[in-house]
This record gives structure tokens, C-alpha cells and sequence, in this order.
């Protein structure tokens, strides 16, 4: 782990794609590592599943379940793997990833690039040493019309088999009409359709955009808690565009990593309000250090995911957080991380 601010370098001379290839295949290369013996302050229960510490590693990095065996042996509590769609897709023509070095932040607009479900399924087969979520989405051609509910409906059945929970993304901006699922009617239809392709299947957890207005809000919490969802993941990268400093700030695509904290933060805070404890939250967005993962613990989330922060501080990050959680946590008189979630919601 100590090796990262060696390697970065290294990496960072690179074409972001491309070190993360590079990336991919090195921790594929490596015999994954069982997870260490998991500390009783830091499990959270949410959705009736037993997550041995709250920081997960967010869909995007292992978008095709080729090394999360791997990532949940270093130290991650739960691994999303995804986005996968139904059939194979190329995604968007590169470049379409890029690191603003300036800013601690990347800028994405992929565009669901992956094998498909089918190809990551037998990977997904083995018994899991630890807790294993699959984010599904709806291939480009469908994503504007009905059809996305089908493709949808489709990971469902596909996945409810190997996946401990199971991520609807609606999300995510680069596949053109994919967001327009947030829209209350549309939303209502999906999830309809989503539950009852589940069937007696894993927890169902619902991925919104940052991007989103009060009156939107309001709607989909309404209806992620009248559907059944088991828990929201806010958020998702944002199109809107915070005061940047890196060359390539005028990229196109999702912003991820420090400018989207405080954004997702407030957009925590509005889904906590908004939904009044009935719906478990998980928060993503910018998280990198074990203050931030504690600060939305205490506004209302039950877990955490990141990406970005591991592209800057490495792999040991889950274990850094983990640890310096844990002295949080009993130095602000929480025995458990449990106690603490929601203590300070507004
Ligand atoms: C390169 C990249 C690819 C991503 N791909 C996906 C994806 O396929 N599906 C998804 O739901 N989120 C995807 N995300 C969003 C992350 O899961 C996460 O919600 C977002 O990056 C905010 O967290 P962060 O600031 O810790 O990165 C991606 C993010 C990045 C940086």
C-alpha cells in the first residue's frame, strides 16, 4: 500500500483509460485476498444484509466484474460491480476519461462500455467472500424509450441469482434519456416493473443523479418508499460544472471526486428530509477520508462508496477510512457506527 505515491506517477503519466486497464489487469494477475476479520463497531445492517464495515467501492471501477474478489480484499465492506446492461456495449469514442489532477476530481462520459451480462455472469457464479452488488442499466438503443423498463426488468431476472443486492442506475448522464427515468411517472413504471422481476430475489437499491430538483425530490422518495426499494445510492456523478481549475474542465461528461462533495452532500441531506428515515441511504460522491464518510453517517447514511479518492490515494484507502473511522467514532461517544447514523439530520 505504501507503494501508491511511487506508482501514482507513474500511472498518472499515462492516459487515465489506459492506466486503468492496466489497473484491471494487474489485480487480476493477483490472488485476492480473504478479507481480514471484520470489527463489530464498524457493521451496519441495511436491507438484511450484514455489511462487516461501511465503505464500499463504487460501480464504474470493475464494470465488468473481473476483480472485485480482489477490492473486497482490500478492505472494501461491499463491492458494486457494473454498470453491466443486457447485451455488450463499446460506449462513447475515447477519450471519454479524464483526471483533473488540479481539482482531485475526473471527469467521465463512458457511456456504459461492457461485455454484458451474460459474459460477467459466470464470474459472478462463485460463492462471494463478501458482500457483492450489481448495478444494472439499459443498453444505449433502449435508453430513451420503453424498452429501457425491459432491459431493466431483464438484469433483474439475469442477476437476482449471484447479486447479495441488486443496484437500479438511473443515473448515470451519459447515455442520452437514461436520467428522464427519475421523472415520477416514469420512475413509478420502472419500479413496478423492476420488484416484480426481483421476485423472492436480493435487496433492490435505487442510483439518482445529483442533479436534481426539490419537486424531484420529493416525488422519488414517495416512490422508491411506496415500491419497496430497499435503499437510495445518492449519488451519482454530476453535469453541473463548480469552479474547476484543470485543463479539462470543459470535458463533457460526469464530474466525480472533491468538487462533488459538497453537492452531494446537500443532495444527502434533501433525500434524508425527504424521505423522513423510511428508506435507507447510501452516500457516494467525493468521499476520501474517514471525517467525510462520518459526516454523512451523521446526516442520515447508513454506508458509503467511492471511487475517485482510490484513483488519487490509492488502494489502502478502505482500510485507512476503516481505521480512522473507528477512532471517530469513540472519540465523538459512539460505541457503534450504528448509533451514529442520522444523529444529525436537519
Ligand atoms: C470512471 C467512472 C465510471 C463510472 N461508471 C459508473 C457506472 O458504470 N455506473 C454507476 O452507477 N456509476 C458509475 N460511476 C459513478 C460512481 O459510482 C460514483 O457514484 C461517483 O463517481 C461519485 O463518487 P466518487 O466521487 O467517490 O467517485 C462512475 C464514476 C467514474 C469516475
Amino acid at each position: 500500500m505504501a507503494l501508491y505515491p511511487l506508482v501514482r506517477p507513474l500511472a498518472f503519466a499515462l492516459d487515465a483509460e489506459r492506466a486503468h486497464a492496466l489497473t484491471i489487469a494487474a489485480l487480476k494477475r493477483a490472488k485476492p485476498r480473504r478479507p481480514g476479520a471484520a470489527d463489530p463497531a464498524l457493521a451496519v445492517r441495511v436491507a438484511g444484509l450484514d455489511f462487516p464495515n461501511p465503505v464500499g467501492l463504487a460501480a464504474g471501477f470493475d464494470k465488468d466484474a473481473e476483480v472485485w474478489r480482489q477490492m473486497l480484499g482490500l478492505g472494501f465492506g461491499f463491492v458494486e460491480v457494473g454498470t453491466l446492461t443486457p447485451r455488450p456495449q463499446e460506449g462513447n469514442a475515447r477519450p471519454r476519461l479524464f483526471r483533473l489532477v488540479e481539482d482531485g476530481a475526473v471527469i467521465n462520459r463512458m457511456g456504459f462500455n461492457n461485455r454484458g451480462q451474460a459474459d460477467a455472469l459466470p464470474r459472478l457464479a462463485a460463492p462471494s467472500p463478501g458482500i457483492l452488488g450489481v448495478n444494472i442499466g439499459a443498453n444505449k438503443e433502449n435508453a430513451g424509450s420503453d424498452a429501457a423498463i425491459a432491459d431493466y426488468a431483464a438484469g433483474m431476472r439475469a442477476m437476482t441469482g449471484v447479486a447479495d443486492y441488486l443496484t437500479v442506475n438511473i443515473s448515470s448522464p451519459n447515455t442520452p434519456g437514461l436520467r428522464a427515468l427519475q421523472d415520477a411517472g416514469a420512475l413509478d413504471a420502472l419500479l413496478e416493473a423492476v420488484i416484480e422481476a426481483r421476485g423472492a430475489g436480493p435487496p433492490v437499491f435505487l442510483k439518482v443523479a445529483p442533479d436534481l430538483l426539490p419537486a424531484d425530490i420529493e416525488a422519488i422518495a414517495r416512490t422508491a418508499i411506496d415500491r419497496r426499494v430497499d435503499a437510495l445510492i445518492v449519488a451519482n456523478t454530476t453535469v453541473s460544472r463548480p469552479h474547476l481549475r484543470s485543463p479539462h474542465r470543459g470535458e463533457a461528461g460526469g464530474l466525480s471526486g472533491a468538487p462533488l462533495k459538497p453537492l452531494a452532500l446537500a443532495r444527502l441531506r434533501d433525500f434524508a428530509r425527504a424521505s423522513g428515515g423510511a428508506l435507507p441511504l447510501i452516500a457516494a460522491g467525493g468521499i476520501a477520508s474517514a471525517a467525510d464518510a462520518f459526516e454523512r453517517i451523521l446526516v442520515g447514511a447508513s454506508l458509503v462508496q467511492l471511487y475517485t479518492a482510490m484513483v488519487y490515494e490509492g488502494p489502502g484507502i478502505a482500510r485507512r477510512i476503516n481505521r480512522e473511522l473507528k477512532l471517530l467514532l469513540a472519540r465523538h461517544g459512539f460505541a457503534r457506527l450504528e448509533e451514529a447514523i442520522g444523529t444529525k439530520m436537519s
